[in-house]
């Protein structure tokens, strides 16, 4: 691995276990149950989300693929960026090379993201593409607080994959404040969102095979972390559009009644048969919408670039 790259844990390891038995315990004693969506990305649930991305009915990868390959070069004249910030960056995609080929100073490069294997994959490809970049891995969770490594501004925060649809409203808005208080005013926030459009297609991008493995291996992980003995057979994967709140919602709905298990926090669980388990929301957004949630938290709306089709949005904001 090359000096440049450097790795730093800012979440300790044990209190990753320890949120993730407080989320499953809260989750699951709640009606109706739910589960929170950062417990996906395991390596195997890491691996199914590259495979998603590459689904010709997901089109929200290859449409903000487009966005960044049209305006990268007028998104880094824009912002000056000398440090790039990606939160959830998963393993180094395409979209992401776009933007760092296209800021000419560019710096400093930090990838911020639960998983530490998709970070290690990130530092490796990136010390032989880009040896002189410096590259500061985080590993820290975005929802919670955390600060950044010293780096030279103008920073350019990207949060992209319309991953802040997977928060609900309230999580959001604590979010994007957060993200507000890395910056210094005139530094940018470049933001993926999915929009608003036809039912059918939104629900596609999530009913599928392999969208469906995705979403129980969040079983999965519970089984190997907290002893649990889910059967994931036993559960139907569920995408359905929640019309009022504007987001299409996953569920696993219990084929059975059944009782599961959970040694580890010394629980059982009782599922009637038809009852849902929502693991996930992934809202869709409209311009409006967002340039008001950006201004509540001190971020100005400069810049909002959709792909030809208009399915999915980037926008660009500066810190006040
Ligand atoms: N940015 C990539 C990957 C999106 S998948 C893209 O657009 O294709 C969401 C990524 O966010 C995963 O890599 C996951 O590990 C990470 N993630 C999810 N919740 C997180 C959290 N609370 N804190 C940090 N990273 C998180
Ligand atoms: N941010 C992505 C989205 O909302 C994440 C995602 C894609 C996802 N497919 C999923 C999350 C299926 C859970 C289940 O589109």
């Amino acid at each position: 691995m090359s000096p440049s790259f450097q790795l730093t844990r800012a979440v300790a390891p044990d209190s990753t276990y320890a949120a993730l038995r407080r989320d499953v315990l809260a989750g699951l004693t709640h009606s109706p149950k739910t589960l929170p969506p950062k417990w996906f990305y395991d390596a195997v649930g890491s691996e199914l989300f590259t495979r998603i991305t590459e689904l010709p009915s997901y089109y929200p990868t290859a449409a903000e693929r487009a966005c960044l390959a049209a305006h990268s070069t007028e998104i880094a004249s824009a912002t000056g960026a000398r440090t790039l910030v990606e939160l959830g960056s998963g393993s180094l995609s395409t979209k992401s090379r776009h933007l760092l080929d296209a800021l000419p100073d560019l710096h400093t490069y930090i990838p911020v993201d639960v998983s530490e294997s998709a970070l290690t994959l990130t530092g490796q490809a990136l010390s032989t593409e880009r040896p002189q970049l410096s590259v500061h891995a985080l590993i820290a969770d975005f929802t919670a607080d955390f600060t950044l490594p010293v780096s030279v501004g103008p920073r350019l925060v990207a949060f992209l994959g319309s991953t802040i649809g997977n928060l609900l409203p309230v999580e959001r808005t604590a979010f994007l404040s957060g993200v507000r208080d890395l910056l210094d005013p005139g530094d940018a926030l470049l933001l993926g969102t999915d929009l608003v459009k036809d039912e059918s297609v939104l629900v596609a991008a999530y009913d599928d095979p392999t969208t469906s493995l995705f979403n129980k291996n969040v079983l999965a992980v519970v089984n190997r972390e907290l002893g649990a003995d889910f059967d994931t057979d036993a559960f139907d994967h569920v995408a359905l559009w929640n019309p009022n709140s504007e987001w299409v919602e996953m569920r696993l709905r219990s084929r059975t009644d059944q009782t599961v298990k959970i040694p580890e926090l010394d629980l059982t669980v009782h599922f009637t048969e038809g009852e849902d388990l929502r693991t996930e929301i992934s809202a869709k957004f409209r311009r409006d919408g967002v340039r008001t949630e950006l201004a509540a938290a001190g971020l100005d709306l400069t810049h909002w670039w959709t792909d030809p089709q208009a399915r999915f949005a980037l926008s660009l904001s500066v810190a006040r």
